[in-house]
This record gives C-alpha cells, sequence and structure tokens, in this order.
C-alpha cells in the first residue's frame, strides 16, 4: 500500500468531524493519517480530543493579529508538521487569498449546506425558513471566494416538522461524520484511482477539435479525423504489460526525444511495451503533483502530428491571430 496521505485539522469548536475524520483513519486501508489539529481557540474542546488520542496540536488566538500573521503561524504549524493537505472542519475563520492560493488542490472544507445553496453562515436556520424540504452538507475545493470551490461530494438530509436550526444541525452531523472521511480519502487517492485519472484526460483529450474516443486493443484511445480516415493521438493505458504505471501515450517526434525524456526524467516518462518501437512515449499519471497543463500540453501536440491539414490550417491561422 502507498504512503498515507499526510492531513492537519483545523477547527474551533467541538471538533466532532475532527473526531471522525481520526477515527476512520485507524480503519484498516484509509488513505490518510491526522498528523496535526490547530485551531484558532486554545480551549476548542476538540484540542483535548486530538491530544488525547496522541496527536500534535498547535493553537493560536486569532485576536490581535492581523489575518495575514494569524493565518502565517497557522500554515508555518501545518508545514512544521508534515502535512500535505489542509482539512477544515468549523474553522470559522475566513482565510487571505495569499494562504488559500499557496493551497490551491490541497484544502478541503465541509459545509453545512448543499451548495451551492446557503453559502455564509446560518445556514439551518436559512434552509428552515425558505421551507426547504432538505437541508445537507458538502464537502468542498476552498478557493478564495467563500464556499465556492468545486464540489466533492454531498449528503441531503431531510428537514423534519418542528425542526429548529439546533435539531437539524445535530442531524446534519451526523450526515457529516460519514461524509468527510469518505470524501478525503477519495480526494488523497485521487492521484492513482484509474477511473479519475481516465475522467481527467478524457476531458481533455475531447476538448480537442473533431476529436473521438474509440478503444483500441482493450485500452480507452482518442481519435481525430473522421470515422474512416481518422488517427488514433492518444491512449489511456492502465498498468499495461506489468508496468505498475497508469500512462498517457502520446506521439513523440522521433526515437531520440523518447529516449531522452525517459533517461531524463523517468519519474515522468516511460517506454511503452509495443507503442514505444514507435515512438510513443507514456506521461505516467499515477503521481502526486502531475502538472495537467503539461499533460494538456502533450495531447495537443499529440493530435497536431496526426490531425487532417484542414484542422491544423484552422489553428494556425486562429495562433497566428
Ligand atoms: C460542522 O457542522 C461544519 O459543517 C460547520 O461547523 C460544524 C463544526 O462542527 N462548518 C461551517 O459552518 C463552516 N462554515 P464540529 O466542530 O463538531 O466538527
Amino acid at each position: 500500500m502507498a504512503e498515507k496521505a499526510r492531513i492537519a485539522v483545523l477547527i474551533s469548536g467541538a471538533g466532532t468531524n475532527m473526531a471522525a475524520l481520526v477515527y476512520a483513519s485507524r480503519i484498516a486501508g484509509c488513505p490518510y493519517e491526522v498528523v496535526l489539529v490547530a485551531s484558532n481557540d486554545p480551549a476548542a474542546a476538540g484540542l483535548a480530543f486530538a491530544a488525547a488520542e496522541g496527536i500534535a496540536t498547535f493553537a493560536l488566538p486569532h485576536k490581535g493579529r492581523t489575518r495575514e500573521d494569524h493565518d502565517a503561524a497557522m500554515e508555518a504549524a501545518v508545514l512544521e508538521a508534515g502535512a500535505a493537505y489542509i482539512v477544515l472542519a468549523g474553522y470559522m475563520r475566513i482565510l487571505s487569498d495569499g494562504f488559500v492560493e499557496r493551497w490551491a488542490g490541497r484544502m478541503l472544507n465541509i459545509h453545512p449546506s448543499l451548495l451551492p445553496r446557503y453559502k455564509g453562515l446560518d445556514t439551518h436556520a436559512r434552509a428552515i425558513a425558505a421551507g426547504d424540504s432538505h437541508a445537507g452538507t458538502s464537502v468542498h475545493l476552498v478557493t478564495p471566494e467563500l464556499d465556492a470551490g468545486e464540489v466533492l461530494a454531498q449528503i441531503a438530509v431531510p428537514i423534519a416538522p418542528g425542526d429548529t436550526p439546533e435539531s437539524l444541525a445535530e442531524r446534519v452531523k451526523l450526515a457529516e461524520h460519514q461524509l468527510y472521511p469518505r470524501a478525503v480519502a477519495d480526494y488523497v487517492s485521487r492521484w492513482r484511482d484509474p477511473a479519475a485519472l481516465l475522467a481527467r484526460v478524457r476531458a481533455l483529450a475531447l476538448a480537442l477539435p473533431e476529436t473521438e474516443e474509440r478503444e483500441s486493443h482493450g485500452s480507452p484511445g482518442f481519435r481525430v479525423g473522421g470515422e474512416k480516415a481518422g488517427r488514433f493521438f492518444a491512449y489511456f493505458a492502465d498498468q499495461h504489460h506489468g508496468t505498475p504505471h497508469i500512462s498517457l501515450l502520446a506521439r513523440t517526434g522521433s526515437m531520440d526525444e523518447l529516449l531522452n525524456l525517459v533517461e531524463s526524467q523517468p519519474e515522468v516518462y516511460h517506454k511503452p511495451a509495443y507503442y514505444g518501437a514507435s515512438g510513443w512515449v507514456g506521461i505516467i499519471l499515477n503521481r502526486p503533483g502531475v502538472d495537467w497543463d503539461e499533460v494538456a500540453e502533450w495531447l495537443a501536440r499529440s493530435w497536431r502530428a496526426v490531425a487532417p491539414k484542414r484542422l491544423t490550417r484552422l489553428i494556425d491561422a486562429a495562433d497566428a491571430f
């Protein structure tokens, strides 16, 4: 099993979601471990829980500090703990843009509503006042705009007759305790999940003009140029021929180029069985920190190498414009 992803959990209060994350991490096979629990409130009940569990804690009141200074101290503690992800669990502070941007794609939050509904505070009271049949909870990526990042997972929770914001909050928390550990586990495993990687490659490949997906020898392949005359420009290879790699196969210019890539960056490129003989390179996708802009460039370049002239001419003209 791959190394566990190290996560830091930031809390302001009871920390019941943090506790759910901690106990889920103790189940065999969980892909993450909680290496730090940090709070802006030294009296947060969750800190005592974390300490009793033998987890490192850090607390620093925000009062009397600028937002930037307080965020910087929290971030320093997270880095010191060696965390690769920040998981916000009832952390009731707005974060500075710089902090959020540095952790883009590596910071998650749980919010007690069915986003995009009811961003911000008092979500339960607002859902009840609106007469909604359901409230709920959402796990989302954190972006500078409040509660607006990509939603990763949700559970809807019915609003019962006579519910108060408090009774509803309690029921929503039960759902949150199931949702958050699963969503975090899935997210930190995304880089080695073939279905998630294929979905990403597919979205990039099919965004290129006149591209279609067609299976080839059991692998998803991407072609350009129409039904009959079309040619493949990329394949998605999931651990073919005994390699541990999940990779995108793309066309290089020459065998020299292929061998140079593999020799100079063996963690990024490999020479695939069979296809390598005709100059196809494997770009390894099941590793943390894949540069997806680079993957998109490989797809575009490979597409251009086999796309009919009538299409490349249009693109050249657009580029020159
Ligand atoms: C949770 O319900 C969480 O969704 C919410 O605070 C509660 C924290 O409870 N978060 C927000 O409102 C964020 N805007 P907990 O401390 O028991 O985990």
